[in-house]
């Protein structure tokens, strides 16, 4: 008898289809709303993240922010975030922003709610 025969396990998943890995280029991001929010999805060393693109300090668009070693760099004032955890890293305007949880699913980026 398998282990679980005679349970029904119910995956309930809440990832939603956002882009398709195309769409960004390496070492790039676009822009998407989700769940009424501006999201920056990035794609760094072969992954994707998602993070709000809109930076905590003065609202400048962290998708058009410069990417190196796992952070993206705020175009205004150089504020870091983690690109994995969204934690704001030392420099002039530490605070910490939404990171979202994202899947690949054949080529489709998907994020979860
Ligand atoms: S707007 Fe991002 S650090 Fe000022």
């Amino acid at each position: 008898m398998a282990e679980n025969e005679g349970i029904w396990f119910i995956k309930l998943t809440e990832f939603y289809k956002v882009a398709e890995l195309a769409q960004i280029p390496e070492e790039g991001s676009k822009v998407i709303d989700f769940m009424r929010k501006e999201i920056a999805l990035f794609r760094h060393a072969g992954k994707v993240y998602a993070l709000d693109n809109l930076c905590p300090h003065r609202q400048a668009p962290l998708s058009t922010g410069e990417i190196a070693d796992g952070a993206v760099l705020c175009p205004w004032h150089k504020a870091r975030f983690d690109l994995a955890t969204g934690k704001g890293l030392p420099g002039p305007h530490r605070a910490d922003i939404g990171c979202y949880q994202v899947e690949i699913v054949n080529d489709d980026i998907m994020l979860k709610r």
